[in-house]
């Protein structure tokens, strides 16, 4: 693994590895290699708070130095192109680059360059850094991916998650299902649809998906019903009190409180919605860590 782009470029073996990396920098049976003659660009281009700081700790757990860039005062406000940018970066020192970017496969027009990318979120294409977090939190709860049922529900066509989780969790054997207004289905995505009411007493995880405003035309936010959707389609307390003893409760957050979750049960005992963002921080730990090895970099 050189890059990571998408969830399709990893292989269940490797998946693994970064899931046992990650937990062992978490619980302590592997202490962080030094990067510090390696320098690191985090690049931003749509606003994000768990992604990217949790980036932030792990490079600076990980010893590399940052190099301090801000989409707000950066050339790229002079028009300068995504592949310039990051072309600069590198000749300026940087050894990898951290990238959200509003633009789905905005990483196609970077092939030319010779540092590792790391893809945190491009349009609504992937997010191979939250599935892994979420596959990390899963395995800490049942240790198998095998036969667990899954529902997905929320905005299917507009989510990166849906689709990095799809792919991932699939492959890991998981049963995935989704659940979502007509408008938001992906029909490119072979799982099937279900009514969360008919499955939500016999599913092992529900992850829940923020509805996604920013990427919906004027006409959709204008008509969209805050309660109807949640009464349809979010995880109410009704719904909670039906979820077998062991399920758990996911969401990529930011959670709109009240709307695809009631705002009592976000911190609930079947919630892992905190543990996921602490998760977050050992797998990219365990990401840069894979990376930097794989590119020769030497552990001190
Ligand atoms: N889950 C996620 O990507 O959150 P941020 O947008 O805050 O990074």
């Amino acid at each position: 693994m050189d890059n990571l782009l998408t969830m399709e470029h990893l292989n269940t073996t490797e998946i693994y590895e970064l899931v046992q990396r990650a937990s062992a920098f978490k619980n302590g049976d592997a202490k962080p290699c030094c990067f510090d003659d390696k320098f690191v660009a985090n690049l931003f281009f749509e606003n994000s708070t768990r992604t990217k700081s949790s980036f932030l700790v792990a490079e600076q757990k990980l010893g590399l130095k940052l190099i301090d860039f801000e989409t707000d005062t950066s050339s790229v406000q002079k028009g300068e192109s995504l592949y310039d940018t990051c072309k600069t970066l590198e000749q300026v020192g940087a050894d990898v680059l951290v990238i959200r970017h509003p633009q789905t496969n905005y990483y196609d027009e970077l092939e030319n360059l010779n540092i590792p990318i790391i893809n945190a979120g491009d349009g609504s294409g992937q997010h191979p850094t939250q599935s892994l977090l979420d596959i990390m939190t899963i395995y800490e709860e049942y240790k198998t991916f095998e036969n667990l049922n899954i529902l997905i529900c929320g905005d299917i066509k507009n989510s990166r998650v849906a689709k990095s989780n799809f792919q991932s969790l699939s492959a890991l054997g998981a049963n995935v299902m989704f659940s979502s207004p007509e408008s938001w289905k992906d029909e490119t995505l072979e799982a099937p649809y279900v009514e969360i009411d008919e499955v939500i007493d016999s599913i092992d995880i529900v992850m829940l998906l923020r509805v996604q405003h920013e990427r919906h035309g004027d006409s959709e936010i204008a008509s969209f019903e805050t309660t109807q959707y949640h009464e349809q389609f979010g995880l109410t307390q009704q719904r909670y009190n039906k979820l077998n003893d062991r399920a758990i409760i996911m969401h990529p957050a930011p959670v709109n409180r009240g709307v695809e979750i009631e705002d009592t049960l976000v911190e609930a005992p079947k919630s892992r919605i905190f543990k996921q963002m602490e998760n977050g921080m050992y797998i990219r730990m365990a990401i840069i860590d894979y990376i930097l090895q794989m590119e020769g970099a030497t552990a001190k």
